[in-house]
């Protein structure tokens, strides 16, 4: 790595991790490797320990009313297709033949969304809204809330974009879909926020939550969960509306072939990543509101430094109200793919150039098809880092 090498893709995946993640997990792989919930013995109890502590300090951050239903899986996208297929599937196997059950999404969505909606509206098993957003990718509730019929069984927003950074009025949102459709499940991506932002389940009637661990809460990748709340999978466990496809070992007593039917085992097949929540649980032990605070100062040193500069064109809000420590801009003369490259090979620094996986969010604020140029500090960074980020952009905006 260079000297000066300076790290800004923390949308991707936050960068450093604390020095205590990889502590725990050495720890973990030294002291407490067994497998979870198998067998009785020392190391599957140690391994056992941790991927519950995991558990129960991610259904804290969420406020979630029951441990159980935070099921951990391998990250945001793991999650996504747990609940995408879980619920389609499910619905599926209720509706008559002759009417399609329907699905509500936004534009401002990750491919983890649209893609796994796309596996079954492509081969015409479902009708798929996309509600599009504004010029700088905000939603208005009621426009998501109209697009809900009585087919409607799910509807699926992200917190935030991973684009534009820009944060969503999910209770407003919440509270749109319910007085028009009361029982349709509403999943919330929260990939981009987990760590940022206070998440409560409850308060804001969510009924699925997908979680990174990788992002915002600083863990190792490969870590994840996804929330299941009791519209969706009532205590009683019957007539749920997740039907999980993913079946296998679980650990605990299942005799016979059924998978286990109560929460978070009947969703938790195989063996867990328990070092990564090793990593994960250490890393949210580190959070605290002064990061997410230093991360909107450097916010707001970019924009106030990128709009000063001749050529720049930034897109989204213009202020750090409503928004995540992350910008999306463009250099005139250069095309987002290759002013990344520039910046990495000629100033060391890691931004992210392209489309970021979500294709309809740039075709709605006019980047599609080369997408711009995002660039996202993180708890690590300065602001000297800053101040040498914006001379670079001077540098390559006027070459
Ligand atoms: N979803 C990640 C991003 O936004 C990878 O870059």
């Amino acid at each position: 790595m260079h000297k000066d090498f300076i790290y800004l893709d923390n949308a991707a995946t936050s960068w450093p991790k604390p020095d205590a993640v990889g502590d725990a997990m050495s720890d973990f792989l030294r002291t407490k490797a067994g497998n979870p919930g198998r067998g009785g013995h020392y190391l599957a109890r140690q391994a056992s320990e941790v991927v519950e502590a995991a558990r129960e300090k991610l259904s804290k951050l969420i406020n979630a009313p029951d441990t159980k239903r935070v099921v951990l899986t391998q990250g945001c996208t793991d999650s996504l297709n747990l609940a995408i297929h879980g619920v389609v599937r499910a619905a599926m196997k209720c509706c008559c033949p002759e009417s399609k059950i329907h699905v509500v999404t936004t534009a401002i969505e990750h491919n983890a969304v649209l893609r796994t909606l796309f596996c079954f509206a492509g081969d015409g098993l479902l009708d798929l809204d996309i509600v599009p957003c504004d010029e700088h990718g905000i939603m208005e509730p009621h426009a998501i809330a109209d697009a809900c019929n009585d087919r409607t069984v799910l509807v699926a927003v992200s917190h935030a974009s991973n684009v534009l950074g820009t944060i969503q009025p999910i209770k407003e949102i919440a509270e749109a879909i319910r007085a028009c459709c009361p029982d349709v499940l509403f999943m919330v991506d929260a990939a981009q926020t987990a760590g940022h932002f206070e998440i409560d389940v409850q308060r804001d009637d969510i009924d699925l939550i997908t979680i990174a661990g990788h992002k915002g809460l600083r863990g190792p990748t490969g870590t994840g969960a996804l929330y299941v709340g009791p519209r969706a999978f009532p205590d009683s466990c019957t007539n749920t509306r997740l039907f999980c496809e993913r079946r296998g070992g679980t650990g605990s007593t299942a005799p016979g072939l059924e998978m286990p039917k109560d929460l978070p085992d009947a969703l938790e097949a195989g063996t867990a990543n328990a070092v990564g929540f090793a990593g994960l649980i250490a890393a949210m032990d580190t959070l605290n509101e002064a990061t997410h605070e230093h991360e909107m100062t450097l916010t707001k040193q970019i924009l106030d430094g990128l709009v000063k500069i001749q050529g720049v064109r930034v897109y989204g809000k213009p202020t750090i109200e409503g928004r995540m420590p992350v910008v999306l801009f463009n250099i005139e003369g250069y095309c987002a793919r290759d002013a990344g490259a520039l910046f990495d090979k000629d100033h060391h620094i890691a931004v992210r150039g392209g489309l970021h996986c979500a294709p309809e969010l740039h075709n709605a604020i006019g980047t599609y098809l080369d997408g711009g140029v995002r660039v996202s500090p993180g708890s690590a960074t300065t602001a000297q880092q800053i101040e040498r980020f914006i001379d670079a952009v001077r540098i390559i905006a006027s070459s």
